[in-house]
């Protein structure tokens, strides 16, 4: 099983989400099971760690970032079982890439919460708002991780 996660630039939400989401899969003893990894819709910031603050919110939280931005290819549809995009305007710009064949269940990030809901840009805003995108994640993703155990228990 393959999980991607993707936002903008992939130094702010999305890698986040990758940091968080392995913590959650190796507290449940998953993380061999489950890989994760993110990208970005644009190509603003290849190459880069994620932003500083964002690095430090996850060490408040005991998660290191090392993740390298890079930007979303078509082939990741096929390669990930799950894209999960942190808002309507990156999932609509991945619509636009995908295939009708392509093997990736496309979704929100936050698609297990409630219709429709985003996980905000926090890059032009506060150390509050990049604490709050995190409790976001974390709560939307134990929501994902619980999809995914009743997904898995059912084939
Ligand atoms: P992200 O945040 O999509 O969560 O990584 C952003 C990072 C960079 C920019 C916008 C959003 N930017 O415009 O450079």
């Amino acid at each position: 099983m393959k999980i991607l996660f993707v936002c903008l630039g992939n130094i702010c939400r999305s890698p986040l989400a990758e940091g968080i989401f392995q913590k959650l899969l190796a507290e449940n003893g998953l993380a061999e099971k489950v890989k994760v990894d993110s990208a970005g819709t644009s190509a603003y910031h290849i190459g880069e760690l994620p932003d500083y603050r964002t690095r430090q919110i996850a060490e408040k939280y005991g998660i290191t970032l090392t993740h390298r931005a890079r930007q979303f290819r078509k082939t990741d549809f096929d390669e990930f079982d799950y894209i999960l995009a942190a808002d309507s305007s990156n999932l609509a710009h991945l619509k636009t890439l995908q295939t009708t064949n392509s093997k990736a269940k496309l979704h929100l990030i936050r698609d297990w919460e409630g219709n429709n809901l985003e996980v905000p840009d926090p890059y032009y805003g506060t150390m509050k708002d990049f604490e709050e995108g995190y409790f976001i994640l974390e709560k939307s993703l134990k929501l994902f991780l619980e999809h995914l155990k009743q997904e898995q228990s059912k084939s």
